[in-house]
């Protein structure tokens, strides 16, 4: 590695803007580091397309993010975390951290009644990924899987709160209102832009969990751990890069972000 690889940038990505509640945390503790944040909005939603799709557009994304010198890469997405992971672990060297594991964790960490609630794209749920995970460190919880695919293009379109927005919500969440969890997973890094509603409409009880905060200290774990923490002191730069639409993901993403997000720019992947 040479001297200055240490100022090379983190890249981040999601299929639109939902991955901004990950870069948001990671701005918050990391805020020295560089990064690029690439949000694929001509092809989101990615929680209604195959595995197959899914794995090609991480796959170009994550050959664009090293093609512009990133040291390590977030996988701001539930969705290509839970179907591209490993494929895209396998296909590079450089340290990928998706958001899974972190939010499995926090919420065996939070549950009393050991009953879970996971809310996700219609992908990461078929994928079984949480409840897998949940399940291998402690057999004995219950789980509620519920894919909310609708919450995308409510996020996407910053149409947050109201009759429409609280009409969906309580027709996903009835299930595991029933079924009494006591800890929900915001399972698609989207939908913690719906937070307000979602807490609404959920027993007083029930604990959310965001995985954002614990991604970002599981990046500053792993520069730590490679010794490519940079030495700079001055606040961190940001490009912001989209695949169609840079305007509306302005007009949304200034809304869910504590800082000025700057230029965005539109490009092509291949
Ligand atoms: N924000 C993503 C996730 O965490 C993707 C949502 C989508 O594009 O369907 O799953």
């Amino acid at each position: 590695m040479n001297k200055n690889s240490n100022s090379r940038p983190i890249g981040i990505f999601d299929s639109g803007v939902g991955g901004l509640t990950v870069l948001n945390a990671l701005k918050k503790q990391l805020p020295f580091e560089n990064m690029i944040y690439v949000g694929d909005t001509a092809r989101v939603p990615y929680g209604n397309k195959s595995e197959k799709l899914i794995q090609q557009y991480a796959r170009e994304i994550c050959d664009l993010l090293i093609s512009l010198d990133c040291k390590m890469i977030v996988i701001a997405c539930n969705t290509a975390s839970s179907l591209a992971l490993t494929y895209l672990r396998s296909s590079y060297a450089l340290p990928i951290e998706g958001v899974i594991e972190p939010g499995v964790e926090e919420a065996i960490k939070h549950s009393r009644n050991k009953h879970i609630g996971v809310l996700g794209t219609h992908a990461t749920i078929r994928s079984n990924v949480y409840e897998s995970k949940l399940k291998k460190l402690n057999p004995d919880l219950m789980v509620t899987n519920q894919a909310c695919p609708l919450f995308v293009p409510l996020a996407e379109e910053g149409w947050v709160d109201g009759e429409i927005p609280e009409k969906i919500a309580k027709y996903y969440l009835n299930p595991l209102v029933k079924n009494k969890v006591d800890t929900v997973i915001l399972g698609c890094t989207h939908y913690p832009i719906l937070k307000a509603t979602i807490t609404n409409i959920l027993p007083k009880n029930v604990h959310l969990i965001d995985s954002a905060e614990v991604v970002a200290q599981k990046v500053k774990q792993i520069l730590a751990q490679n010794k490519f923490a940079t030495e700079s002191k001055t606040e961190g730069h940001l490009e912001c890069l989209v695949t169609d639409m840079p305007n509306q993901f302005s007009l949304v993403a200034d809304r869910f972000v504590d800082f000025a997000i700057g230029e965005i720019k539109a490009i092509e992947l291949h």
